[in-house]
């Protein structure tokens, strides 16, 4: 959203460095959460095959007490959409439906494929309309999504319910001794919050909600097996980062990134994801009571500044009932074992080469800015335009994208088309645990993050790509900008 006011701002950053003075840890109850029932996660129903149906229609899901909410689901569901899996090499076609009274799109985030079939704004299924890319499956096997990505309409699609995942599938990631039962020990997770407006509506104003969903669902629980137990974590959310870790501060181990499988494990006691990112974990219940429980949680609380989701107001444009608080994302109760289970972990799990400076054959830098009085964010001082080419990449080229944030708050940087090599940030410190095929970074404020990726197979002289902020209200406010590969 827009900057309304510069002391907004300065407000902002007394009450922030006055808040993180005291330390503080908030207890149970959870905010935002208004009852100690938990509620079942919901699992999306999976859909396999080349061919995939995708039918976008209004829905409402009972989400409070009172009146049902109005919301968008895929394919009946009353929120979100089902999970799509693919393989590797495959062509696939889908064939979108939308039933909305208002214009969509449907992108597939993280995906290689032709600037046409990417369904970016410009690809635009009217109301009532149909449309049937197809491509070929050209990504390594990982967690993907697909949401909409229609120009000022992002963030009301997407806060309306609005996505889904895919996990596409490879024979390197196969051969793996990896838990892969969907719904069982494969744990699809997607973590995004909601502000709800006295009749119940969703909000779709301000940056962040007051109430966590995951997969849709508030409070929710889940039961998994005594075993190692892998998640596939997305950042849904339209601004809210979150600083992942177990409650009893066990290491967990990250096996994917983005763009797929990292070369070896890397054990964390926690991970930040911000907007658009995706992790692949392993967590081992081996060694959990039968009939204990363990939370993920959330550690949002005393962040840097600049952390969306770190500022200390309860309410208003940057204010919610879980900022700067620590809260639990998914209730976990163990339970039995399941009949062949997964008990160890892989040491290795793929070959990725990544480039290095040496292959780079282009440089370009990407300066974020605006913010200011009152200002909407923006790449290089221009605001999205729907038909301005801000950069032409040669095709094959190997280029280095340096991207500077010296403005007043951190972003989610997305690139379309391309996975990339995060090199350097000037923080000192690119982790082990970001160092997979990325397609989504977070620029924190101040930083300078440096990425190089290969812009190879489609060239189009005409239908660009996109680079944003995956703050979909930064992205609706013109922190967007376009590329050709020709
Ligand atoms: Cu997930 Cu351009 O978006
Ligand atoms: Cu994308
Ligand atoms: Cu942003």
């Amino acid at each position: 959203m827009k900057i309304k006011f510069q002391y907004t701002y300065i407000l902002y950053l007394i009450l922030f460095f006055a808040c993180n003075k005291s330390t503080q840890t908030t207890n149970s109850p959870d905010p935002g959460i208004t009852n100690t029932t938990y509620n079942a996660l919901f699992i999306p129903p999976v859909i396999t095959g080349t061919t995939f149906n995708l039918t976008l229609d209004k829905a409402t899901k009972q989400f409070k007490t009172g009146a049902p909410t109005a919301t968008y689901g895929y394919n009946g569901n009353s929120f979100w959409g089902p999970t799509l899996v693919m393989n590797q090499g495959d062509n696939v076609k889908i064939n979108v439906t939308n039933n909305l009274t208002d214009a969509t799109t449907v992108h597939w985030h993280g995906f290689h494929i032709p600037a046409v079939m990417d369904g970016g704004p410009h690809q635009i299924i009217d109301a009532g309309g149909k449309w049937s890319p197809n491509f070929v499956i050209k990504n390594n096997a990982g967690t993907y999504w697909y949401h909409p990505h229609l120009h000022l309409k992002t963030y009301e699609q997407l806060a309306k319910g609005a996505g889904g995942l895919i996990i596409i599938k490879d024979p390197v990631e196969s051969a793996l001794a990896l838990p892969r039962t969907y719904g069982t020990d494969d744990i699809p997770l997607v973590l995004s919050s909601r502000r709800f407006n006295g009749d119940n509506s969703i909000s779709i104003n301000g940056a962040y909600g007051d109430y966590l969903l995951s997969n849709g669902v508030m409070n929710a629980q889940v039961t998994l097996p005594k075993q190692y137990v892998r998640f596939r974590i997305l950042n849904a959310e339209i601004e809210r980062g979150y600083d992942l870790g177990m409650s009893d501060n066990r290491s967990f181990y990250i096996i994917a990134n983005d763009g797929g499988l990292l070369n070896a494990p890397v054990s964390v006691k926690r991970v930040k994801m911000m907007p658009g990112e995706r992790i692949e974990i392993m967590v081992n219940l081996g060694d959990d009571a039968m009939g204990s429980s363990i939370d993920l949680k959330a550690y949002n609380s005393g962040q840097a500044f600049g952390f969306p989701g770190g500022e200390p107001a309860t309410m208003g444009d940057f204010g919610s009932l879980l900022n700067n608080k620590d809260f639990t994302v998914l209730h976990i109760n163990v339970g039995a074992a399941t009949a062949s289970p997964i008990t160890s972990l892989p040491a290795k799990l793929a070959n990725q080469v990544y480039w290095t400076n040496a292959d780079v054959t282009n440089s370009r830098t990407i300066n974020i800015t605006g913010g200011q009085g009152g200002s909407a964010f923006t790449f290089d001082n221009n605001t999205y335009g729907f038909t301005a080419i801000n950069q032409t990449v040669a095709l094959n080229a190997i280029e280095k994208w340096t991207i500077v944030n010296n403005n007043i708050f951190g972003h989610s940087f997305h690139v379309h088309d391309v996975q990339f090599k995060i090199v350097a940030r000037s923080s000192g410190v690119v982790g082990p645990h970001e160092s997979g095929w990325k397609d989504t970074v977070y620029v924190p404020y101040g930083e300078t993050v440096t990425v190089i990726a290969k812009f190879d197979d489609f060239a189009d002289p005409t239908n660009p790509y996109m680079y944003h902020c995956h703050f979909s209200n930064h992205e609706d406010g013109g922190m967007m900008g376009q590329f050709l590969v020709k």
